[in-house]
């Protein structure tokens, strides 16, 4: 057991895992196969208290913080990667609120979304604007009222279902640095539809959609934190927070389909004795088992510095989300190839873990994206390593300094 999780920590950690094998396990398979979101499951995270765990107490909600959503991520996404999403989302979400919104915009929304009355989405991709998402293209303009919102949105996940709604458009076009802005819009304002619904290779439990605005008006206390111009910093402030959830559910999954090989590699017989008696097996186990201990180190860790504040949380989350859900891509992958032929089909478990596994290095900003990320941290933190420099040499350096450099 990691040594820094305190009782807290491992209350919401055993409580996710009830839930988990109670009610989400039985029904991983079905809701993949009907590609259909369930309320039961929900209805159950909700009675637990898990939808609330990362809203502040005084807005309904339990008060912990981004590593117990990354414990109760891990632990619903062992069971079922689809059903971990369809709960971390929320806390994507409601983000935005909780980190920019007026205390009215908190007070009213929050507690909803704690109580698991109301579920939330986030609304910041397009089509012509995913990893470069500063380059969105739906309009917010002033209106008398409010705000008219044209355009539309790509991969929204707990799209339809959501009654909530952080969606960042542009208000100032002109703008360099303060181009976007961020709006909360409700499933039943005029002009707000969702238009596609996507069929998906994994975490088929929970809908990811395209949203349309055609001339959408929310009132003036709709604009996120009643400010323009801050939507880009908003959106990233929430990804700091919301990618370590991501890193749970890559934890969640590795495990998840590492359990599973293991059982089968003790029982499935070949050649007169178990599979898991061959080296060659034992070698996979161990290389998954070490990477998905490798894994967890590093998300409960990048989780904890975020809650206590730390300055580099972009980099913390981006290294986080990358190794995490890269060892769930490896680790399924091998977990599938330990079942054999029977891992390929759908009756066994494990393919579900594979498909749910890819997108965690799709969404919440691929893994090429986080390292971008790590790798400016990387670097920017190297311009304080000046005393590295005279170790290197430097050939070019001596034919600039003798003017003999061509
Ligand atoms: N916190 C606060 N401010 C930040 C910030 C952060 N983490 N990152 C950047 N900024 C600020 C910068 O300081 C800069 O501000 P100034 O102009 O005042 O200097 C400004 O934002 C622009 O920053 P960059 O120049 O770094 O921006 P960029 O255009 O190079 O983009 C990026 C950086 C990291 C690539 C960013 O665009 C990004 O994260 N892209 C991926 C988007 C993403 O994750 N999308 C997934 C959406 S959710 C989803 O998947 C769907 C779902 O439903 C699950």
């Amino acid at each position: 057991m990691i040594p820094f999780l305190t009782e807290e920590n491992l209350k919401w950690k055993e409580l996710a895992r009830e839930v988990a094998e109670k009610v989400v396990r039985p029904l991983a398979a079905k809701y993949d196969q009907l590609q259909e979101y369930p309320w039961e499951v929900k209805d159950a995270m909700a009675e637990a208290g898990l939808l609330g765990v990362w809203i502040p107490k005084e807005y309904g909600g339990h008060g912990a913080g981004v590593l117990d959503l990354c414990l109760v991520t891990e632990e619903l996404s062992k069971a079922c990667g689809g059903i971990g999403v369809a709960f971390a989302v929320n806390a994507l979400g409601s983000f935005p609120i909780i980190l920019s919104g007026t205390e009215e915009q908190k007070k009213h929304y929050l507690p909803q979304i704690a109580k698991g009355e109301k579920l939330i989405a986030f609304g910041l991709s397009e089509k012509f604007a995913g990893s470069d998402a500063g380059s969105l293209r739906t309009r917010a303009e002033k209106s008398a009222g409010g705000w008219i919102i044209n355009g539309e949105k790509k991969w929204t996940t707990n799209g339809g279902i959501a009654e909530i709604y952080s969606v960042f458009a542009v208000t100032d076009p002109e703008s360099q640095r303060a181009r976007i802005s961020a709006f909360i819009v409700e499933k039943d304002d005029p002009g707000f539809s969702i238009t596609k619904i996507e069929d998906k290779m994994g975490i088929r439990a929970v809908p990811v959609v395209e949203l349309d605005f055609e001339n959408c008006e929310v009132p003036e206390d709709r604009l996120l934190g009643g400010k323009t111009g801050q939507g880009f910093k908003q959106a990233m402030m929430t990804l700091d927070r919301a990618r370590p959830g991501v890193a749970g559910q890559g934890v969640g999954l590795a495990q998840g389909a590492l359990d599973y090989a293991a059982v089968y590699a003790n029982r499935r017989q070949q050649f007169g004795k178990s599979i898991g008696s061959f080296q060659m097996i034992q070698g996979m186990l161990a290389d998954m088992s070490a990477r998905v201990e490798a894994a967890r180190y590093l998300v409960y860790a990048a989780a904890k510095n975020i809650d206590n504040g730390a300055s580099n949380i972009s980099a913390l989350a981006a290294q986080a989300k990358l190794f995490a859900t890269d060892t769930a891509m490896s680790v399924t992958t091998d977990a599938v190839q330990i079942f054999g032929g029977y891992g390929y089909m759908k009756d066994y478990p494990v393919e579900k873990f594979m498909r749910d596994a890819k997108i965690t290095q799709i969404y919440e900003g691929t893994n090429q994206v986080q390292r971008m990320v790590t790798a400016r941290h990387v670097l920017k933190g190297a311009r304080d390593l000046k005393h590295l420099e005279e170790f290197i040499p430097n050939e070019v350096q001596k034919d600039v300094d003798l003017g003999t450099e061509d």
